[in-house]
Order: structure tokens, then C-alpha cells, then sequence
């Protein structure tokens, strides 16, 4: 049999998403009307063999338990847990912590993923390349533009046998355009892998320093202390999708999970999704409106639309490539554009909240060498009156906007 362990970091990781950040943990942020980390389970839950799920970070319990009861009753036939770090072990530290609960019951391999991606996880593809090779690890692959590998882990491939043979992390200069996905297949064995990385990380600390063995030395990453080595003894192996992947950092990076999770529930799972009805809003696209939210008929929604419970949209509303979170009001023919609005945000009528198209990958753009806002992001319980206009804007939570704003981060 198989289990999954997914890497959740903790409070202090997740900066990048304020000011969503600041009100609900990234892991359980809901894109596609569901919490990051449960897109992960959806897709665990349908790997044959496969019942046990360790969620591991350092956040502390009570953050999860909530989610663990609703999660347990959503899958009923996964057994899943939190492990607590007592601090920051880094991507791989959690998992030689937690060794024993990893091992119990002798799984055959274990899957580990990172929550901040979206992703259509090929987990069954990647347990078939697995069989074929006698590496230790499959790591899945992607192919991303040029321009932006330098961003991401990179891997140079043999592309007859999918062999690893040079792994580096965010290279300064070019090496490949094929970078990890942030998924792994791994053999049990690969703990003696990580015992012999954790005695070279000490073997170090003794020749250069005095250091003592504290416990920060606990920490291990996965990419440069573990996959580097395996690639180095070639034991590690790559199977690439093409099927979408996007990284989920920033919280403007949401929207584009947002449409990749829409677009492919739209194919794989249509009656999840807000379908066209004759009494109903104009539904464009890609769309999920949470039953108990009030969507005026004369609106007009989607793409890429996820509106979360109890929201109220008004008459003449457009919304496109957009988060509304829980219990939002916006107002009579306003319009809502490439934005996350955060819970209970009001907006008033005529009012215009709008970002920009995402660019790829959700490499933010550069105006003037200058970083631009691409996403409008209202934090929680954000006030913006009749007949105003934000754009490109950060707005903190509990903010009250009288005027309209352009480009601007607002505190
Ligand atoms: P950067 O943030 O740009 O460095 O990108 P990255 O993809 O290298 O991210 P990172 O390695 O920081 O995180 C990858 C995944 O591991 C994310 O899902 C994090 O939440 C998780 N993670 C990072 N550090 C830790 C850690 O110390 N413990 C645990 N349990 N998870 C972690």
C-alpha cells in the first residue's frame, strides 16, 4: 500500500499571500470553492492502495482540526492526520522527524507533495513510471517558458530513460526549461538517503566550526540536501506532464489556481460547477457559485469565478477572473475584475474593482522597473463605496475606501 505526506510550511512561511494570509492559512485559502490542500486529497483519494494522508507543518493543531472533520467525512475512505514540527524542519526535516509514522504498516513508497501548487496530480501515471526504473524517487516535471525556469528547481533530463542528471535549485543562469512540480514518488529506502545527507550537514558543522549541534541542524531540504545527491548517485527519475501546473505564492497567484482547478473540474467533474438556467445569471465559462449565495439573474459571471457562501451579487453585476469569499455584498451593476475580495467585503453600487490579466506563471509584471500589482486583492471586511474605482491595489483588511485608487498598496 501507499501513503501521501503533504508539506504545509507554517504561519511565518506564507508572506507572500498577505493579506489573504492574514485572516486563513494558505493551505486552507478555498480556490475553486474548495481549500487548497483538499484539491490534494481529491486527487490522493483516488490512488488505488493508497489510505493514509500525514499533513505536516508547523502551525499549531487547532489550526487544522476543523478541516480535518469536514475532510474526514468528504473522503471517508482516507485516514488523514496533522504532524506538528516543533519548528521549521524545513521541506524534508518533517519527514525524517515523523520516519516512524511514515514507515508504520510498511508502505511499499509514499507520495510527497508541496500544498502550494495547483495541479491535475498524475499520481497514478507517475506510480506506473515508477515501476519501470530503479531509482528511488520520481519527481514530476513540467516544461516552462524559458524566461522563467531560473524561478523553480530545474532538471536536466536523459529523455530516453527520464534519468535525473543534474538537479539545482533556482540556477542563476539558464540550465533547462524542464523544472520540478513540487510532487514526489519515493521508495521507503530513501530514509537511508536522508540519514547519510544529515551526517554530511554535520560533518560540515564540525570541520568549518565550533558550531554546537543545535536543533536547528534538524532541518534538511529536500532539493538541495536530498534530490541533488540522488540525481548526483542517479537514483532519481522524472516523469513530465503536460497537463496545466501553476505555483500558488503570491495571493494573486490564487486566480490562476482558480481557472486551472474550474477548467479542469469542467472536464472531469461538470456537475461541481454552476451550470446555465433560464432564471439563473448569464454564466460564462468555468464557474462555481456555493449554493447558499444570491446571484441576482440580470448578472453576467464568469470566467474563472469561484463566489463562496452566502454572498449577495446585485442586479446588472460582472465578475470575471475572480475569488469572492464568504458572505461579500457587491452592489448593483458593479464590476468586478481579475480581484480576490475578501470575506465580508462590501461594494457599493457602480463601483469598479479591477486588476490585470495574469501573465504566466504569475511572474509579476514590471512597469518601469517598478513591480505592478497585476491582482486587486481586498483583504477582509473592506468597505469600497458607490461609484468608486480601485485598480491594481493591495487593500489591507477593515479598510473603508471613500475614493478611488490606482497602483497603490493600501494600509
Ligand atoms: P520559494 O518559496 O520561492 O523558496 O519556493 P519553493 O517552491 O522552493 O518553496 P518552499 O521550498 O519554501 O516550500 C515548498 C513547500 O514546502 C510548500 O508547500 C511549503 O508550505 C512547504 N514547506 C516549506 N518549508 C517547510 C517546513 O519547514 N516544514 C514543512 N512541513 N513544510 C515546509
Amino acid at each position: 500500500h501507499y501513503k501521501a505526506i503533504i508539506l504545509v510550511g507554517g504561519p511565518s512561511r506564507a508572506t507572500r499571500f498577505r493579506p489573504l494570509s492574514l485572516d486563513v492559512p494558505k493551505p486552507l485559502f478555498p480556490v475553486a470553492g474548495a481549500p487548497v490542500v483538499s484539491h490534494h486529497l481529491a486527487a490522493l483519494s483516488k490512488v488505488q492502495g493508497l489510505q493514509e494522508v500525514l499533513i505536516i507543518g508547523f502551525f499549531e493543531d487547532n489550526v487544522f482540526a476543523r478541516f480535518l472533520d469536514e475532510a474526514a467525512s468528504e473522503f471517508p475512505h482516507l485516514h488523514i492526520r496533522y504532524l506538528r514540527e516543533y519548528q521549521s524542519l524545513g521541506t524534508a526535516g518533517g519527514l525524517y522527524h515523523f520516519r516512524d509514522e511514515i514507515l508504520r504498516g510498511n508502505p511499499q513508497q509514499f507520495f510527497v507533495m508541496h500544498v502550494d501548487i495547483a495541479c491535475a496530480f498524475p499520481l497514478n501515471e507517475m506510480m506506473d513510471a515508477h515501476m519501470k526504473h530503479r531509482g528511488l524517487c520520481t519527481m514530476l516535471g513540467t516544461k516552462v517558458p524559458r524566461e522563467q525556469a531560473n524561478k523553480f528547481g530545474c532538471l536536466v533530463a536523459n529523455p530516453g530513460t527520464n534519468e535525473v542528471l543534474h538537479y539545482v535549485e533556482k540556477p542563476e543562469t539558464f540550465i533547462s526549461d524542464l523544472i520540478s512540480c513540487g510532487v514526489y514518488l519515493f521508495d521507503t529506502a530513501v530514509f537511508d538517503e536522508m540519514k547519510k545527507a544529515i551526517d554530511r550537514k554535520k560533518d560540515v558543522h564540525h570541520e568549518e566550526s565550533d558550531y554546537l549541534w543545535t536543533a536547528s541542524d534538524d532541518r534538511l531540504r529536500l532539493e538541495q540536501d536530498l534530490l541533488r545527491p540522488l540525481s548526483e548517485s542517479r537514483k532519481l527519475y522524472v516523469y513530465v506532464t503536460e497537463k496545466p501546473w501553476r505555483q500558488i505564492k503570491t495571493a494573486g497567484s490564487a486566480i490562476a489556481a482558480n481557472a486551472t482547478y474550474l477548467e479542469q473540474q469542467a472536464k472531469e467533474n461538470p456537475d461541481r460547477l454552476t451550470k446555465k438556467s433560464p432564471n439563473g445569471p448569464e454564466i460564462i465559462g468555468a464557474v462555481y457559485i456555493h449554493p447558499s449565495a444570491q446571484v441576482d439573474p440580470s448578472a453576467k459571471i464568469g470566467p474563472n469565478v469561484s463566489i463562496g457562501p452566502r454572498v449577495h451579487v446585485g442586479k446588472g453585476v460582472r465578475i470575471k477572473d475572480a475569488i469572492i469569499l464568504d458572505s461579500v455584498q457587491i452592489g448593483t451593476a458593479s464590476c468586478i475584475l481579475h480581484s480576490v475580495i475578501g470575506w465580508n467585503s462590501k461594494i457599493g453600487s457602480w463601483a469598479r474593482v479591477e486588476g490585470s490579466p495574469i501573465t504566466d506563471h504569475n511572474i509579476a509584471m514590471m512597469e518601469n522597473g517598478v513591480k505592478s500589482q497585476s491582482i486587486t486583492i481586498l483583504g477582509k471586511e473592506v468597505t469600497v463605496m458607490d461609484e468608486t474605482i480601485i485598480r491594481n491595489c493591495i487593500v489591507l483588511p477593515h479598510k473603508e475606501l471613500k475614493s478611488s485608487f490606482h497602483s497603490e498598496i493600501l494600509m
